[in-house]
């Protein structure tokens, strides 16, 4: 019988629906079919830094398939190499000290951009490290989808439906606040999913005369209500982000939010209908996740079990092109991944109507072909 091998597991970042089948796919996965022992690292690289950690059981991780949040907790502040405990410190050294101590052969982190950054810093350092994508704003690079994406989307598509029928009572404007960081990807799948009249996304600058147009044209034509989807940061032509908080010891400190209400008091002096705003905030990232998201979640944990095993370290899993693969965690590093112009979501948008508030859009994209496989 082969070495029983030693897996560590955490969860990074902001939490995410679909972060605990990733963890018990992993789990099961590692225990059933690689002969390996399992331990949980709470709070992400807190956990890791301040040693903590238990094992993780095939009975641990039963019945948590559709739970939303993660059993193992998460953390947005913890860098092993800028450690807000300690006025900055480097503690990675100590970190990578530990994992000796512990007779760690692997460690599987699940998360965003900022925890495949700090994994790629711990991997150069020696640190077998695979990668599992997560993030409810789809914007990492090398996968053309994230788990915990597709509920996000279903969620606002839910809170679209139950707003058009209010919308339609009262003949209203209607301004739906998403998720999503500077890429507008919830936005953008959401407002097609639930027939907004107007898609705003970071990718393009709007301009409030062009969604003043829409509205008018629609009021002119008896239409008087408009669904309005914003991403958090999208932004008017010639204007700024819209900061809601700055979170010091954050990795990513600048947490955006609050444009909606901005583009309803503009909107309000100049279209005859009363707007009204919804600004969905963490909504987007609770409860339970959608059956894609379960099996999306478990082919990455399955697969990221085999790559524990195989000895595909630095790695992340990904999905390209319907494909399971992996790429490695370098292309992921501080990047992020906006919606790309040839998107064919775009183009199916423009080609139902939809409005990106701006003016020469339909125009710019005239030629854009929209495929068949919209992934
Ligand atoms: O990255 C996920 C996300 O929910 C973003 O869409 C949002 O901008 C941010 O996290 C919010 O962060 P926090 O939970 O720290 O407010």
């Amino acid at each position: 019988m082969s070495k029983l091998l030693r897996v560590g597991v955490l969860t990074g970042g902001g939490d995410c629906p679909g972060l605990n089948a990733v963890i018990r796919a992993v789990t099961k996965s590692l225990i059933l079919e690689h002969n390996a022992e399992v331990l949980g690292f709470e709070d992400g690289f807190l956990g890791l830094i301040e040693r903590r950690v238990r094992t993780l059981t095939y009975s641990d991780v039963s019945g948590i398939l559709t739970r939303g949040g993660t059993i193992l907790g998460t953390h947005n502040k913890a860098n092993p190499f800028n450690f807000y405990k300690r006025g900055g410190a480097d503690v990675s050294a100590q970190v990578l000290k530990y994992t000796h101590t512990l007779g760690l052969d692997a460690l599987v982190a699940i998360g965003g951009d900022g925890t495949m950054s700090i994994s790629h810093r711990l991997q150069e350092m020696g640190l077998n490290i695979v990668g599992v994508p997560k993030t409810i704003d789809n914007d990492l690079m090398a996968t053309d989808r994230t788990f915990g994406f597709d509920t996000a989307v279903s969620i606002v598509v839910e809170a679209l439906d139950r707003l058009h029928t209010t919308a339609q009572s009262h003949q209203r404007v209607m301004i739906v606040e998403t998720m999503g960081r500077y890429a507008g990807w919830i936005a953008l799948y959401a407002g097609v999913a639930g027939g907004a009249d107007v898609i705003l996304i970071p990718e393009f600058d709007y301009e409030i005369d062009e969604v003043v147009r829409v509205i008018r044209e629609r009021e002119s034509y008896g239409r008087s209500f408009t669904i309005i989807v914003i991403a958090e940061g999208a932004k008017p032509r010639g204007g700024e982000l819209v900061v809601r908080d700055i979170v010091e010891e954050s990795p990513d400190p600048i947490r955006l939010g609050g444009v909606g209400r901005i583009l309803e008091m503009q909107l309000s002096e100049r279209v005859k209908s009363e707007v009204r705003t919804t600004i969905l905030g963490h909504v987007q990232r609770g409860g339970t996740p959608t059956a894609y998201d379960r099996n999306l979640a478990t082919v990455f944990g399955a697969y990221a079990a085999a790559m524990v095993a195989s000895g595909a370290f630095g790695r992340m899993v990904a999905l390209r092109h319907n494909q399971i693969t992996s790429v490695p965690i370098a292309e992921v590093a501080n990047r992020t991944r906006t919606v790309p112009p040839d998107a064919p979501m775009l183009a199916a948008a423009l080609a139902v109507g939809a409005s990106f508030g701006v003016t020469d859009l339909r125009h710019r994209f005239s030629g854009t072909e929209i495929t068949p496989t919209v992934s």
